[in-house]
């Protein structure tokens, strides 16, 4: 007669991932659990797991789950990385994942960080678009392969995830310094022939706290879940130094 004995077998073999998550609001700690290790599984499925079958109590934030919304963004093992599209077994070092919030941002609680200061930096960089039309115009044409277009195409589809904010040694160590993402996008901005605050933007780029405070280390690049360059946008926006504002 069949028994549950190939069952029970299963489940004392299930393979564990030991789970470190910070805990607390400002002052906290990592705080240990243990999830069962599934295949295709990714580190905001462990993180939900958590919070379903363990701890009710653990923020964190995610929505569209499918890399669009840029939510979800947290630190897993050291790096800031998307955790919907993060898959445990690329990033669990020997069976061990730490998830803190994302750096480089105030922590609210356990893996919630405030976003306003990442978001304020869209002002401080001009990266604010001004239509030259108004609702009332015909839409804009705008030559898909024209130099500008196509400038603004390799920068456009930032997902506002803060990950490349949060990958910026300059943006730790100089508070005045608005980051990759808000420069990123005053470059798509200065390629974009409806914004009508073209100058007004490249003036707030070079104020201080401006694109002359990158370092250029690349970090932001090579943490952008979506592989933008914003530290291609920050050079583009250097050389208008000597370029002026991109033509047409
Ligand atoms: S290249 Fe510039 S913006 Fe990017 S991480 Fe380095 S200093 Fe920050
Ligand atoms: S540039 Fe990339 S890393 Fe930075 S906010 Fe946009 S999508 Fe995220
Ligand atoms: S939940 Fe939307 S990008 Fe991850």
């Amino acid at each position: 007669m069949p028994t549950n004995n190939s069952n029970s077998e299963q489940t004392a073999k299930q393979e564990m991932l030991e789970v470190r998550v910070w805990r607390g609001q400002g002052q906290g700690q990592l705080k240990p659990y243990q999830v069962p290790l599934r295949k295709n599984q990714t580190v905001l499925d462990v993180i939900t797991e958590i919070q379903r079958l363990q701890a009710p109590d653990l923020s964190y934030r995610f929505s569209c789950r499918v890399g669009v919304c840029g939510s979800c963004a947290m630190t897993v093992n050291g790096k800031p990385r998307w955790t919907c599209r993060t898959h445990v077994s690329k990033v669990a070092d020997e069976g061990v994942l730490t998830i803190e919030p994302l750096r480089n941002l105030p922590k609210i609680k356990d893996l919630v960080c405030d976003l306003a200061p990442f978001i304020d930096t869209w002002q401080k960089a001009g990266a604010v678009f001004k239509p030259t039309g108004t609702r009332y115009d015909a839409p804009a044409k705008v030559d898909p392969d024209s130099a500008c277009r196509r400038a603004a195409d390799a920068s456009l589809q930032c997902i506002n995830c803060a990950v490349c904010y949060s990958a910026c040694d300059v943006v730790n160590w100089n508070k005045d310094y608005v980051g990759p993402a808000a420069l990123n996008r005053a470059w798509t901005l200065l390629n974009d022939v409806r914004h009508d605050e073209r100058a007004a933007t490249l003036d707030k780029v070079f104020e201080d706290g401006g694109c002359g405070s990158c370092h250029s280390h690349g970090n932001c690049t090579r943490h952008c879940p979506i592989e933008l360059s914003p530290s291609a946008s920050i050079a583009g926006l250097k050389r208008t130094l000597f370029t002026g504002l991109p033509g047409k």
